[in-house]
């Protein structure tokens, strides 16, 4: 779910007509002709990169006028229209393919300690939750593990419970386990709703959300604070009571868009090159990060790459279940995402929002995009084909 809308950009002619200078690198000898006409266009795509602030500013406009952008969502769509506005007003065709697309909604939702002592909890549905049974709050005691490996130790004290897992982070694709199954995992043994801290190496307070896989008990992020909190007070022998209240809900899916650019190549047009990013973010950020910048950065690379001797470039947006993307030549690619280290402290929370970003960084990630893409427009051979493509 987090990720329904690629957004498909673009590339395009720069004419190459400052004055190029060719700065020595020292590790490399730059011996041949190709070598130095190599690194000439990767200045020039660099330079042009710099120039220009529109990665950031659209993307400052668009968060700051649609704010998040859940799939399914009113917003998402305006976002897209103003998006393909903005991609004709820069001369470029735009081709609209439906897609279809999750809708879930989060409603209402809050959780209360109740026991030890009383504190507002803290949380963020997980996307594809359902809500506490029969639209009322469900009170239950806690147990918190710090493993899946606790879980089944303790499987005989889950039946009734709110299990509450406090698991270290070591990584978002190895910690995102807990959020993917940690709910199907504790209902097996009984559970009536799980609570997961949120996925991030650092916290202030700040509840994660992100998808969830189906479930029947509600499932919800919580803070790395509480979370670790709930773990004393259980080392302590002491009763966690927790009030639970969610109103989440699937409705059924709808109907969105993918915008595609396509620029012709000029030698060989048949070769396509696709760029793309999602335009969709989680409800409660307004997604500058995740996405928004990636999506914008490859737009971005208009500014950058010289078609003259380029396959087609296909910036095309496809969401995950049924992506374009991957039809075509499957290119490794950089990931814009990690325009910050700190991508993972705002990843999904109310505070991945523009201010964390700077037209630097978009500068720095066009650069190396459109670097990268001119490179692997002008390569000899086809990049390498995996057969489950
Ligand atoms: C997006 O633009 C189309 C075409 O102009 C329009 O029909 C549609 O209502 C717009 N979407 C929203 C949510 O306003």
């Amino acid at each position: 779910m987090a990720a329904m809308i690629c957004f498909a950009v673009l590339l395009f002619k720069i004419q190459l007509s400052f004055g190029i200078e060719v700065i020595e690198l020292p590790f490399y000898s730059w011996e041949t002709q190709k070598d130095l006409n190599a690194q000439r266009d990767a200045y020039a795509i660099i330079m042009a990169a710099f120039s220009s602030r529109s990665a950031y500013e659209r993307l400052a406009y668009m968060t700051d006028a649609f704010g998040p952008r859940l799939s399914g969502s009113t917003a998402l769509e305006l976002a897209l229209n103003w998006t393909k506005e903005e991609i004709l007003n820069d001369g470029l065709y735009v081709q609209e393919e439906p897609v279809k697309v999750p809708y879930w909604v989060r409603g209402s939702e809050y959780a209360t300690l109740r026991s030890p002592r009383i504190k507002n909890v803290r949380i963020a549905g997980l996307g594809g939750s359902i809500g506490t049974p029969n639209g009322k709050p469900l009170v239950a005691k806690v147990l918190v593990v710090s493993s899946f490996d606790e879980l089944e130790s303790m499987k005989s004290e889950v039946e009734g419970r709110i299990v509450v897992y406090n698991e270290e982070y070591k990584g978002y694709s190895t910690t995102l386990e807990y959020r993917l199954t940690g709910a199907q995992r504790a209902e097996k043994y009984g559970a009536v709703a799980a609570l997961v801290r949120s996925v991030c190496p650092f916290g202030l307070q700040t509840v994660h959300t992100g998808s969830s896989n189906t479930a029947s008990i509600p499932t919800a992020a919580i803070t790395k604070e509480d979370a670790q909190m709930f773990s004393r007070m259980q080392a302590r022998g002491q009763d966690i009571e927790i009030e639970l209240y969610m109103e989440a809900h699937t409705l059924p899916d709808q109907m969105s868009r993918n915008l595609i650019v396509e620029i012709k190549g000029e030698k060989e047009p048949e070769e396509v090159i696709v760029l793309g990013g999602h335009m969709d973010s989680w409800d409660i950020a307004d997604g500058a990060m995740d996405d928004g910048a990636g999506a914008y950065v490859c737009w971005e690379c208009e500014h950058g790459v010289p078609c003259g001797s380029l396959k087609t470039l296909d910036p095309r947006i496809g969401d995950y279940a049924n992506n374009p993307c991957l039809g075509y030549s499957n290119p490794p690619y950089p990931e814009p995402d990690s325009m910050l280290n700190a991508y993972f402290w705002y990843h999904h929370t109310e505070a991945d929002s523009i201010d964390k970003l700077s037209p630097e960084q978009l500068q720095h990630c066009a650069a190396a995009l459109a670097v990268w893409t001119f490179s692997i427009a002008n390569l000899q051979s086809l990049l390498p084909r995996f057969n489950n493509y």
